[in-house]
């Protein structure tokens, strides 16, 4: 599953760490792949910077030349990298020559191709895409069954889904099997209903635009998920502070001594993070959730096509 879109700081990275990772505190064997040389996934999960982060070294070889992927694994349990980084870019500007030389199919097939080896070994693989960087994109998008689309509730990332969504057709030639899974907010208020019900009107009048029936605003209107995460900053820079998915930022919040047993014991009260924590945490997991539910809606609609 790829998660795109080609607006900058639309919670592509937050989702990808967190839903990988309840995923496999789930039991699932997952691996993420972080595509992007800003690295943030490192943050998110804490390898950043630590003597196995070789800052998109071994990924940007295997792109280019075509060797094994190194792997972190057990970053979690039952949870697995490919470490992104600076050098990913000249990984996509040797992928950029390779295309102007005639060879477009492979350049496009590039991630496809390296992950093909090791899809077997995981229940899913989801792909951290870059904000920018279009060759990444799509060889991102050719290499994907599901592709998740987070979105911020204003008008250039709906100008960036749109975007997104017109570069998933074409890759349709090369990947037919591609299907959007859903088109996700990002750092919603919670008590905005009035806000979700708007969002979910621009993604169908973006993506229907005018002409469309009613039974294609119905079908756009269903890639919307239910689920979205709440905006909160104090947990996102928390978490992103100290390398902990929210759920295990959350763990520690509510395990933590409270105040006035703190105060009691003579020591200075401290904070070990926000209690907004919980919330963000219960909304990563009902997105996760969600994707599951969504994917396994459309593998058993398959699989009756196929009967
Ligand atoms: N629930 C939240 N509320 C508010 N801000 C958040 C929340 N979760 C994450 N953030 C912050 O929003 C910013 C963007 O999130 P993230 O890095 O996941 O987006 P992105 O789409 O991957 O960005 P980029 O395109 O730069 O890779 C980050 O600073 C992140 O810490
Ligand atoms: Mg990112």
């Amino acid at each position: 599953m790829a998660l795109i879109n080609g607006k900058g700081g639309v919670g592509k990275t937050t989702v990808t760490a967190n839903v990988g990772g309840l995923l496999a505190l789930s039991g699932w064997r997952v691996l993420v792949v972080d595509l992007d040389y800003q690295a943030n996934l490192g943050l998110d999960l804490g390898y950043r910077h630590t003597p196995s982060d070789d800052d998109g070294l071994a990924l940007a070889q295997s792109l280019a030349y075509g060797v094994d992927l190194k792997l972190l694994r057990d970053v979690r349990p039952g949870l697995d990298v490919v470490v992104g980084g600076s050098h990913i870019e000249g990984a996509a500007a040797a992928l950029v020559s390779k295309a102007a030389q005639g060879k477009l199919l492979e350049a496009r097939l590039s991630i496809a191709a390296m992950l093909d080896k090791l899809a077997a070994d995981y229940d899913i693989i989801l792909l951290d895409c870059p904000p920018g960087n279009d060759m990444l994109q799509s060889a991102a998008v050719a290499a994907a069954r599901y592709v998740l689309i987070p979105v911020k509730t204003d008008d250039g990332s709906l100008e960036g889904m749109k975007i997104t969504a017109s570069r998933l057709e074409s890759v349709i030639d090369l990947n037919p099997d591609m299907d959007l899974l859903g088109v996700l907010m990002f750092g919603s208020g919670t008590s905005a209903t009035t806000v979700r019900r708007e969002f979910s009107d621009q993604v169908v009048a973006a993506l229907g635009g005018v002409d469309a029936t009613p039974a294609m605003k119905a079908e756009i209107e269903h890639l919307v998920f239910t689920s979205y995460l709440r905006h909160s900053e104090a947990t996102a820079r928390k978490a992103r502070g100290s390398g902990l998915l929210v759920h295990e930022l959350d763990d520690k919040v509510k395990a933590a001594p409270k105040f006035w047993d703190q105060l009691k014991a003579g020591i200075k009260p401290q904070s070990v993070g926000p209690a907004s924590a919980e919330g963000v945490a219960d909304d990563l997991q009902a997105i996760a959730a969600e994707v599951v539910r969504r994917i396994q809606d459309k593998e058993a609609a398959m699989e009756l096509a196929n009967v």
